[in-house]
């Protein structure tokens, strides 16, 4: 029996179709916990408003619980990445939970995750490129990545003013 082109594409399509249906019944949880404004990152860091804007514009949705989920994250297989940066996203660094961290944590690591931020940011490296080019807004120009850096420093300059005080030196690498 010869079989046409046609026919294989006709075959393969609707396979397509019926695994793109399929996909669609893998849910992982999609979550927003609830958010305690007392274990936020502003009630624990200076921050100004302006920066505390940067942040929420470009990397809220991925590094806190307030995540405004897009359409397409309804979409699999699109959802499933989606989901997946959110989680990573919040396990490295959560803006919501910074304070339950803090509690069991040295502020040396405090200090360590501003360094990350102003790394990051200084880099070019967060938001990631596959997230601004669905969200354009949430691109920072190079004066919006200098805001952020210098604010990062600052604050690192006054935990490590802080450890000082308590006769516990640390090492302050990269600043701006
Ligand atoms: C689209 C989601 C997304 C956005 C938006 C985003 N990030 Fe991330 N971020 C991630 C993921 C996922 C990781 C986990 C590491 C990885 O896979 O690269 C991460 C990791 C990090 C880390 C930890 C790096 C490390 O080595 O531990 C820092 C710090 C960070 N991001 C800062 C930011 C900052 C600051 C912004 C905003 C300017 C931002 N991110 C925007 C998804 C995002």
């Amino acid at each position: 029996m010869k079989i046409g082109v046609r026919t294989i594409l006709r075959i393969a399509s609707s396979g397509l179709v019926v695994l793109v249906v399929l996909a669609q019944f893998v849910r992982p949880a999609k979550t927003n916990p609830i958010v305690q404004a007392d274990r936020s990152m502003q009630a624990h860091v200076k921050i100004p408003d302006d920066v505390a804007a940067l942040l929420k514009r470009a990397c809220a949705d991925c590094h806190s619980d307030e995540t405004v989920w897009p359409w397409y994250s309804n979409i699999a297989p699109v959802s499933w990445f989606v989901i997946d940066h959110v989680n990573h996203g919040r396990k490295h660094l959560n803006f919501s939970e910074w304070q339950n961290e803090a509690q069991s944590i040295p502020t040396r690591t405090l200090d360590h995750r501003l360094e990350e931020i102003l790394k990051e940011v200084k880099s070019g490296g967060m938001p990631l490129s596959s997230y601004t080019l669905l969200h354009p807004e949430a691109r920072l120009t190079d004066q919006e990545r200098d805001r952020i850096c210098n604010w990062a420093s600052e604050e690192r300059r006054r935990i490590v003013r802080r450890l000082k005080k308590a006769g516990r030196l640390t090492l302050i690498e990269s600043l701006c």
